[in-house]
């Protein structure tokens, strides 16, 4: 099944209730549009045993559920509410005064992207020009492997680790806390979330074996080959 991210990430116009009778309506009756959370791709068991049921509850329905209404809280009643993620994440980049804003919008961002990033049956190996570009950048497809691993294992604190197009190319790159391939102009192709939130109820401290496990049993790699430019 093929998702649209661009498409999940457009804001969706809340069934806003207008106060008052219509002769009323001024701008503070505007309704707004409010972002939604994304639906799950998938049934929230669908992952299982590799990513339990009990983490998916907590991860989409409390952290990424967080994200979305503190999003909507900051950006209220400021220039950003109503706009596109994207843009909000773009505009809001490396300001330290929109860093809140800019934090909940990415990490909105962020976690879609990661649950496009995933599906049952996944991992393996990609096919195509996708395998091309990998094999291209790191030689094997064990040695993209084995960089990917290191560099979610490395990745000091909480973060995301990623698999990029960059010009013509394919890399790994890691991000700390909300930061985003989208501020640096890199193309997202796949992510693997490695805050601990995303793994300590399956795998306790095992970073590595969660980043493994993604790799080999979770990784969407037809998403990521339709990301690429
Ligand atoms: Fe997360």
């Amino acid at each position: 099944m093929r998702f649209s991210f661009s498409g999940i990430c457009t804001l969706m116009l809340a069934a806003a209730t207008l106060a008052g009778l219509p002769g009323s309506l001024n701008a503070a009756d505007t309704p707004v549009a409010a972002l939604q959370l994304p639906p799950l791709p998938y049934a929230q068991d669908a992952l299982a045993p590799f990513v339990s049921a009990k983490t998916m509850g907590f991860h989409y329905g409390k952290h990424h559920q967080g994200y979305v209404d503190n999003l909507n809280k900051l950006v209220a009643g400021t220039p950003f509410a109503g706009r596109p993620l994207e843009e909000i994440i773009r505009g809001t980049a490396n300001l330290p005064d929109k860093t809140a804003i800019f934090n909940n919008a990415a990490q909105v961002w962020n976690h879609t992207f990661f649950w496009q990033s995933m599906k049952a049956n996944g991992g393996g190996r990609p096919a195509g020009r996708l395998l091309e570009m990998i094999l291209d950048a790191f030689g094997t497809f064990e040695a993209f492997k084995t960089a990917f691993e290191t560099a979610g294992v490395g990745q000091f604190g909480s973060g995301w680790v990623w698999l990029v197009q960059d010009g013509g190319k394919v890399k790994i790159v890691k991000t700390a806390n909300a930061d985003t391939p989208l501020a640096h102009g890199q193309n997202a192709l796949l992510t693997c979330d490695v805050w601990e939130h995303a793994y300590y109820l399956d795998y306790q401290n095992r970073r590595k074996d969660f980043v493994t496990t993604f790799l080999e049993h979770l990784a969407n790699w037809d998403f990521a080959a339709s990301r690429l430019k």
